[in-house]
């Protein structure tokens, strides 16, 4: 199940990505937020990854301008690896190095082309499991 979420900013891409998903048949749970005229990102950034935090949800997408303020507000949270991509190699890279959790976009910087072709990448890449990664994502969760 996937988790998403976005600020105003983001709506519009968000609908671009369910349309793919539900094209490929990937169930998922939408956090809003709906058509409005101005909106929190943090807020939407919590719900997202508490979902994921409480097992609800295995991954999530989060929308916002840049994708930037919705990421750190991610990154805040235990257990939430945010990554913010622009690119499908970073997107396969995060996956496969970072284990990331999270996919962030901004709206105002790619096109519904490119961010579906992310979240293509981003969602059928498995973590590459290997031991230096496993180690330094644990080392992330260390005070
Ligand atoms: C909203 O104007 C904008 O600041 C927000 O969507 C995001 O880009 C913040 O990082």
């Amino acid at each position: 199940m996937i988790a998403i979420g976005n600020d105003h900013t983001g709506y519009e891409l968000k609908m671009e990505i369910i349309k793919y998903l539900e094209e490929k048949g990937i169930e998922y749970k939408d956090f809003g937020c709906g058509k409005i005229d101005s909106s929190d990102y943090p807020v939407y950034a919590k719900a997202v990854c508490k979902a994921i935090q409480n097992k609800e949800c295995d991954k999530g997408i989060l929308i916002c301008g840049t994708g930037i303020g919705i990421s750190i507000a991610a990154n805040k949270m235990k257990g939430i690896r945010a990554a913010l991509c622009h690119d499908c190699f970073s997107a396969e890279a995060t996956r496969l190095h970072n284990d990331a959790n999270v996919l962030a976009l901004g709206a105002r910087v790619v096109g519904p082309g490119l961010a579906v072709k992310i979240v293509d990448t981003f969602l059928n890449t498995e973590f590459s499991g290997q031991e230096r990664h496993i180690r330094r994502i644990k080392m992330l969760e260390e005070e």
